[in-house]
């Protein structure tokens, strides 16, 4: 093309592409076992119930479910999806608390719309999900790493941030098993987060997609449950306990709706109305509970597969995340490793990972870690895939 680069927006210019995205021209080779992607497996998807749903839907009420709706949603989802969360969270969560949006993406991105301006800090956790950044990246956030052990992000590590008098805008965190290395944050730091939020008065958004596919433990209580103060905004998705419809929902105090209620309406005017009955029949006749059965449990064999090969095959001076739910691994390799030749050896061993360093706002930090996916391949396939990770490995120690 002829035109000149001052054709494109600011904004295009700066906005970046998805740094995973990149490498699928890599993992769609053939006979590639691939640990790097973030789908659900669609082994787990319900057919079945989405075409008697779909069907009747088509038959009963095809006007509305073809038809625009509300940008905040159909009522009846964001009805059943708050009274889904009062029980899950034991807190009073109201349908006008609720908006639904095209998958929790856009949550996070019309969040960032109605909150981010220009080199405002947003606080993350490092390393943290490439479309958290994505979100907040366009409208020039000032992001500010702040350190993960295995109990989550490091919060003495933000208040000393706060307390430096620094101002937070925003606090964006991925509580229960984290995207991208499948730590939980404690409760004693969920409370912690809270009380910091009050006393600097700061957004913490939770994002908590992976919160319902927990195979061990017991269940923490959500940031949002600790906060009676309307400081905290809380997104979920039907994406990963469902299918990836492109459906989510951010819940937040009734004004704050309001406002991203206009900010959605120039983003795409409403989130589709089929797929959002779908979502609302596949609530209300109780099928959403057997469905998490269902994957939780094919999702644990796949974690303990995943974890029992690492045991068994990784090499001295490599060590792992052992999370309690979600779909990643995250795996820290000696420090002399270059990871980055590392994923071109894989891939000539015919394996996939993501390396760490896509999952850092400064991308040179902790250049030797690794996330792996273990809800995609099977059983076979995951040990398999352990084993050539493990020998590409082993030839650069
Ligand atoms: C932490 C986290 N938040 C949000 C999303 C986006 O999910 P959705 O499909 O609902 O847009 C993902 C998807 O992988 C994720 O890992």
């Amino acid at each position: 093309m002829t035109v000149q680069p001052d054709i494109y927006s600011e904004l295009s210019n700066h906005i970046k592409p998805s740094p995973i995205r990149a490498l699928i021209p890599f993992i769609r080779q053939p006979g590639v076992i691939s640990f790097a992607g973030g789908l659900p497996a669609p082994e787990t998807f319900p057919v079945e119930q989405i075409q008697e749903i779909t069907q009747n839907i088509l038959e009963e009420e095809p006007g509305s479910a073809l038809q625009y709706g509300p940008t905040t949603g159909d009522p009846r989802l964001r009805q059943a999806v708050a009274d889904r969360l009062t029980k899950k969270m034991g807190v009073d969560v109201e349908a006008d608390q609720v908006i639904i949006t095209t998958g929790s993406q856009q949550a996070l991105f019309l969040a960032a719309m109605i909150h981010v301006d220009r080199g405002d800090a947003v606080g993350v956790e490092s390393p943290t999900f490439t479309g958290g950044i994505s979100a907040f990246d366009p409208f020039h956030a000032k992001f500010i790493p702040f350190e993960m052990d295995e109990d989550g992000i490091k919060t003495d590590q933000l208040e000393a941030w706060l307390a430096a008098g620094n101002r937070l805008k925003m606090l964006y965190t991925i509580p229960d098993f984290q995207n991208p290395t499948g730590v939980t944050l404690s409760l004693e730091r969920r409370k912690h987060m809270v009380e910091l939020a009050k006393t600097y008065n700061f957004i913490i958004m939770e994002d908590a997609p992976y919160t319902d596919l927990r195979y061990s433990g017991e269940p923490v209580q959500s940031v949002y449950s600790l906060d009676d103060s309307g400081h905290t905004y809380y997104c979920g998705s039907f994406s990963k306990i469902f299918s990836p419809i492109r459906l989510g929902w951010l819940v937040a105090p009734k004004e704050v709706i309001d406002r991203l209620n206009v900010a959605k309406q120039p983003v795409d005017t409403c989130s589709p109305m089929l797929t959002q009955a779908i979502a609302y029949y596949f609530l209300s006749q109780n099928y959403l509970g057997p469905q998490i059965e269902k994957i939780t449990a094919f999702y644990k064999a796949r974690r303990d597969v995943m974890l029992s090969a690492l045991d068994e095959l990784m090499p001295e001076g490599v060590t792992w995340t052992r999370p309690e739910g979600g779909m990643f691994v995250w795996i820290t390799v000696p420090e002399h490793v270059d990871v980055q030749q590392l994923f071109h050896k894989a891939i000539d061993n015919k394996v996939a990972f993501v390396t760490g360093s896509a999952f850092f706002i400064d991308e040179a930090v902790q250049p030797n870690t690794l996330r792996v996916n273990f809800v995609s391949e099977n059983g076979e396939q995951i040990t398999e895939g352990i084993k050539r990770l493990a020998e590409s490995l082993k030839d650069m120690l």
